[in-house]
C-alpha cells in the first residue's frame, strides 16, 4: 500500500469483513470521517452508539466517546482509536471532587456535560451534550441545577433558560476557553462583515460577540444552509476544514490558529487501519457497576431531549 486512498480502501474491505462499525467524531481529520460509517457531534454519536447492530465499534475521537458507546452497549467490544485521545476538560473533574460537593447540592439535580469520565458520570443525574443542553436543563423538573465541568457551556445555558437557579463549577474546555476577545477583533477586521459562529465551550464575552452559538454539527448545518459565502468558525480547526472540502466555493476562517486539540488530532489513518485489522487503538472495559450507574446519567439525556 502506497497512499491514503489504497489504505483507504482496506479500511472498508477490513471493517466489513471483521464486523465493525465505524463512528467518528466531527473533529478527526477528512480522511477519517471518509472511512467511517457514522460521523457527527457528541450527541448524534451517543444516539447511534445505541442502534449500532455490529459485534464491534471503533470510537474515532476521544476516551469520553468510546466510554459512551461502551455504557450504551456493553455487550459489544468498543476500541478507541488511541489509547492516548483524552479529554482535557473530562480530566479536570473528578468522581471525588464531586462526592464531596454533593452535600452541599442535596436539592440539586446534577447535570454533567458528556465530557465527563464514566466514573464521574455514576454519581450525577442528567448528561447533556453542547447540542442538547438548553432543551434538558429546561425539562428538568427541578429549578436548582449544578452544571458540570464546564462553566462557560453552564453560562450559556443559564443565560437561555434564565427561570432555573444554575450553579457552576469552575472547569471547562482550555482550548475554546484560550479564545480571546483580541482574536475576535482580528477576525472581524481581516473579514469585515463576515458571520462569526463559534461553540458554547468559548468563553461568555466571545459568545456574546457571535453571529451563532452551536455545537460542531449545528455550525457545520448552519453554514451548510446560510446563503452567506463565508464564515468566521470558532471551534476546532477541523470544522473549517471539513466544510472547505464540502463547499469549494465558500471561505471558512478560522476564529483562532490555537483552535487545535490535540487529543484530537491523535488517531490518524494509520491508527484506524491498524485498529480494524485488529492491532492497536485500546479495547474499553468498564465495569458492570459503572455501566449501570453511568447509563442511567446518558438514558435520562436522551429521555429529557425533547421539545
Ligand atoms: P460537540 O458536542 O459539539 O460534538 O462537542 C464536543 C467537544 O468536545 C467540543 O469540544
Ligand atoms: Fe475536550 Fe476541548 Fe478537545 Fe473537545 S476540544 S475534546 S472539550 S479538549
Amino acid at each position: 500500500m502506497t497512499n491514503v486512498r489504497d489504505i483507504q480502501a482496506e479500511i472498508m474491505r477490513l471493517k466489513k469483513e471483521n464486523d465493525i462499525c465505524i463512528l467518528a467524531h466531527s473533529y478527526q481529520g477528512h480522511e477519517i470521517l471518509e472511512v467511517a460509517d457514522f460521523t457527527g457531534d457528541s450527541y448524534a454519536l451517543s444516539v447511534k452508539a445505541k442502534g449500532v447492530t455490529n459485534k464491534n465499534v471503533l470510537m474515532c475521537g476521544v476516551r469520553f466517546m468510546a466510554e459512551t458507546v461502551k455504557i450504551l452497549s456493553p455487550e459489544k467490544r468498543v476500541i478507541l482509536s488511541h489509547p492516548e485521545a483524552g479529554c482535557a476538560m473530562a480530566d479536570m473533574m473528578d468522581k471525588e471532587i464531586i462526592s464531596q460537593l454533593k452535600p452541599k447540592y442535596e436539592d440539586y439535580t446534577i447535570v454533567a456535560y458528556v465530557n465527563t469520565t464514566a466514573a464521574l458520570k455514576t454519581i450525577c443525574d442528567v448528561c447533556v451534550t453542547s447540542s442538547s443542553a438548553v432543551q434538558i436543563v429546561k425539562n428538568i423538573d427541578n429549578d436548582n441545577i449544578l452544571f458540570i465541568p464546564d462553566c462557560n457551556l453552564g453560562a450559556y445555558v443559564a443565560a437561555q433558560v434564565p427561570e432555573k437557579n444554575i450553579k457552576l463549577l469552575s472547569g471547562g474546555c482550555p482550548i475554546h476557553a484560550a479564545v480571546s476577545t483580541r482574536d475576535v477583533e482580528k477576525a472581524k477586521a481581516l473579514h469585515p462583515g463576515v458571520k462569526i459562529l463559534v461553540h458554547p465551550e468559548c468563553r461568555p464575552e466571545i459568545t456574546e460577540l457571535a453571529d451563532f452559538i452551536g455545537s460542531t454539527s449545528e455550525i457545520m448545518d448552519y453554514a451548510r444552509t446560510s446563503d452567506d459565502k463565508e464564515f468566521i468558525i470558532g471551534t476546532e480547526l477541523s470544522i473549517a476544514e471539513h466544510l472547505q472540502y464540502e463547499f469549494p466555493d465558500k471561505a471558512f476562517y478560522p476564529l483562532s490558529v490555537g483552535l487545535v486539540c490535540k487529543n484530537m488530532r491523535l488517531t490518524t489513518l494509520m491508527d484506524v487501519y491498524n485498529c480494524v485489522r485488529g492491532m492497536g487503538g485500546e479495547e474499553i472495559e468498564l465495569d458492570p457497576d459503572t455501566i449501570r450507574d453511568a447509563k442511567k446519567c446518558i438514558d435520562e439525556m436522551i429521555r429529557l431531549n425533547h421539545e
